[in-house]
């Protein structure tokens, strides 16, 4: 043990030597998705056993504290948090998590931690990309829509690093994009927000689905939808087999066969109960012994 308090003593504000006892290794470097989670790991590697007195993580480029464990408490920068669920003195896992990755927060970040055993600093860099997010699709008209009417269909999706593209295809993968308008805005965030219009001419119910396709600025596809038209429900015309045209006739049609359906059955009612009674009366003497 004498040695070692010898050379924290001797060494103290040198941390070059006493960094032999204890060493931060953090990974050199890692790439963030927008809006996702980032893990910046970092572990306490020591000979013997240690325990952690204090840790902080800073942006190098930044003054403020984004977490800082110090005398047994933790004080923490909303989004910046211990990876370690539960972590403690005695855990070398001191790996930050961002919980919700933004642009901003690309750059290089700085560890220090101090142990009964020696003190050490490392740094770790963080880049950050975004992606577009899967597209929301919606109509106009929503429902109920009539057989050859115009529909307009539009595809959205935001996140995007740099303006990217939307491709169209209906069920047999025809290709529609030339018959679609793009708008593409930059939001608060320096990212994109793409919303394309295509217009349906004429919509038949062979023709409902139809599928959207984000891709990047460099092509490479991010996001894809595929949306259905709601057409109403079908009343007269276009539709031709078995069952489906026995009831794709006018209503007058309908009501006129239920009517002589029913005068029908009860003409065919009315001659039984007449046969029945007749058969009866032809036997009145039967009754008769019976009775007796
Ligand atoms: C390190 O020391 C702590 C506290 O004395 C003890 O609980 C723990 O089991 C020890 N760990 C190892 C790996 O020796
Ligand atoms: C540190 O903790 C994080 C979060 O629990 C985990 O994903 C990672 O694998 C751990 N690193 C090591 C080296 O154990
Ligand atoms: C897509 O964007 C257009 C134009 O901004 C809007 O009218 C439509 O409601 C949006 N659709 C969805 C599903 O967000
Ligand atoms: C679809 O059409 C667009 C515009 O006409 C074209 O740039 C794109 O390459 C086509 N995509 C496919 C998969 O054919
Ligand atoms: C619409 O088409 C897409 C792509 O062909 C397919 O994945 C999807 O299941 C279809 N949706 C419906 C409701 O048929």
């Amino acid at each position: 043990r004498y040695p070692i308090e010898i050379l924290r003593l001797r060494f103290r504000g040198s941390t070059a030597e006493v960094n032999e006892f204890i060493k931060l290794e953090c990974e050199e470097e890692y790439h963030g998705v927008y809006g996702q989670q980032s893990l910046l790991q970092c572990n306490v590697k020591a000979v013997e056993n240690v325990t952690i007195l204090t840790v902080t993580w800073k942006r190098v480029e930044a003054d403020p504290l984004l977490l800082e464990f110090h005398k047994d408490t933790s004080n923490l920068t909303p989004g910046f948090k211990f990876a370690e669920p539960s972590w403690n003195k005695d855990n070398m896992n001191v790996s930050l998590l961002l919980t919700k990755t933004k642009m901003a927060d690309k750059g290089v970040y700085e560890c220090m931690v101090t142990t009964d055993r020696g003190d050490d600093t490392a740094t770790t860099s963080l880049s950050v990309t975004a992606k577009y997010i899967t597209p929301t699709m919606s109509s106009i008209p929503e429902t109920n829509i009539k057989e050859n009417t115009d529909v307009t269909i539009f595809c959205n999706s935001t996140g995007g690093q740099q303006t990217g593209l939307i491709w169209w295809f209906d069920q047999d993968g025809y290709n529609w994009t030339h018959r679609a308008e793009l708008v593409a805005k930059e939001t608060d965030d320096g990212l994109f927000s793409l919303s394309s219009k295509f217009t349906v001419q004429k919509a038949t119910s062979s023709y409902t689905n139809y599928t959207c396709k984000v891709l990047n600025s460099n092509g490479a596809e991010e996001g894809v939808a595929s949306f259905v038209i709601q057409l109403a429900p079908q009343v007269s015309g276009t539709c031709c087999h078995g069952i489906q045209k026995l009831f794709d006739v006018s209503p007058v049609v309908v009501i006129g066969s239920l009517v002589i359906g029913l005068l029908a059955a009860l003409l065919i009612f009315k001659r039984r109960s007449l046969r029945t009674s007749s058969h009866l009366q032809l036997r009145p003497g039967q009754d008769k012994l019976h009775m007796e």
